[in-house]
């Protein structure tokens, strides 16, 4: 039904009891489809980025764990959740930053262990991941709604790493304010970053605001700075992997640099995120930031760019502090700096 209020990219959905995504290592050069009936492989996309972004990478474990229940041979509801249990942890071990994986994987398990057929826990759990699918776009849509007052008209926003459409299942959270923002009436304008070395920004968001005629110029992310004392842009909006009550933010590596120069330059330094990106009970020194492979690094596509040998330092993302960030936005509203007291208000109220 979504599909009728958005009709952009679809990042992930279940079909024929598969589940199908668009192949994320392949853009910008080839929009493909990939489809897997087989929990295995959805952990193996996780890793691999064919699928990433928080809010996908959530309801694509949720799919995941349906295809689990589908494979699972048991023929007793107890044996049915060991088997689950077992590819939640494979799921789970992909990617340890973004808390909307051990979110999406929490609720299918929750809805299996209230079940006592194992025939009905498996539908209900096919339905579930779909729920949650068609309820990433409704969230999307009105944290857009909520995020468009901030912006004005004729602003140029920056924008780091992908937090679109394909970041999510669809719309997109920090890319999902920009849509709204434009679709309010306002005439708006968007600095994308680079975002090496996975280049997220220049292979997908640049990919899916040209796809959508959103006026976009992408930047190396060493010309931040320049863009930012310039006067080339005038507001920043990310989205988050990871929100603590505190309101520490942890997002794409580089974006704690992004927030350092805004402050410097008095540039108003917004995240979007739905509340199943916050996680209420960690403090900074639990969370664990993912290093990936040196490769990303030393190679772009397969093209050497470093020395054989080279030692490399390659964390995927980073935290950026309470006190650069203007405000957190929500579809339950927009969190204000002192962010320990109103992110408990915007918990409380959905109560
Ligand atoms: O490594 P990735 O591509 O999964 O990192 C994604 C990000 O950091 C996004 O900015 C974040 O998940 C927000 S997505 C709406």
């Amino acid at each position: 039904m979504t599909d009728l209020l958005y009709s952009g990219l679809r990042t992930v959905e279940w079909k024929d009891n598969a589940v199908v995504m668009i192949d994320q290592t392949k853009l910008p050069n080839e929009l493909i489809h990939v489809k897997y009936t087989d929990y295995n492989d959805v952990a193996s996309a996780i890793r691999n980025l064919v699928i990433r972004g928080a809010p996908a990478i959530g309801v694509a474990g949720a799919f995941g764990l349906a295809l689990a229940g589908l494979q699972s041979n048991a023929s007793t509801p107890e044996q049915l959740i060991t088997d689950l249990e077992s590819a939640k942890k494979v799921l789970f071990e992909t990617r340890p930053t973004a808390v909307n994986l051990a979110w999406g994987l929490e609720q299918i398990m929750i809805v299996a262990k209230k079940g006592n057929d194992v025939n009905k826990i498996k539908e209900s759990i096919i339905n579930t991941a779909k729920q949650m699918a068609e309820d990433d776009i409704t969230i999307n849509m009105t944290m857009g709604k909520h995020g468009s007052q901030l912006f004005n008209n004729n602003d140029t926003i920056m924008t780091h790493c992908n937090a679109g459409s394909l970041a999510t299942v669809a719309y997109g959270t920090a890319l999902g304010v920009i849509r709204a923002t434009k679709d309010s009436g306002k005439n708006i304008k968007v600095i994308a970053t680079e975002t090496r070395p996975v280049q997220q920004g220049s292979r997908l968001t640049a990919f899916e605001l040209h796809h959508d005629g959103i006026d976009v110029s992408l930047i190396p992310d060493t010309a931040v700075g320049y863009s930012m004392a310039n006067k080339l842009v005038n507001k920043v909006v990310v989205g988050a992997d990871r929100v603590l009550r505190t309101g520490h933010v942890y997002n794409k590596i580089g974006t704690y640099q992004v927030a350092l120069i805004a402050k410097q330059h008095g540039i108003p330094f917004y995240v979007a995120a739905p509340l199943s990106t916050f996680d209420m009970k960690s403090n900074p020194q639990d969370v664990i930031i993912e290093q990936r492979k040196g490769t990303e690094v030393t190679q772009i596509g397969d093209k050497k760019t470093a020395p054989d040998g080279i030692n490399v330092i390659n964390p995927a993302f980073d935290m950026t502090p309470p006190e650069l960030i203007s405000g957190i936005i929500t579809e339950a509203g927009v969190a204000k700096p002192p962010f320990e007291e109103s992110i408990k208000k915007l918990f409380e109220a959905k109560k």
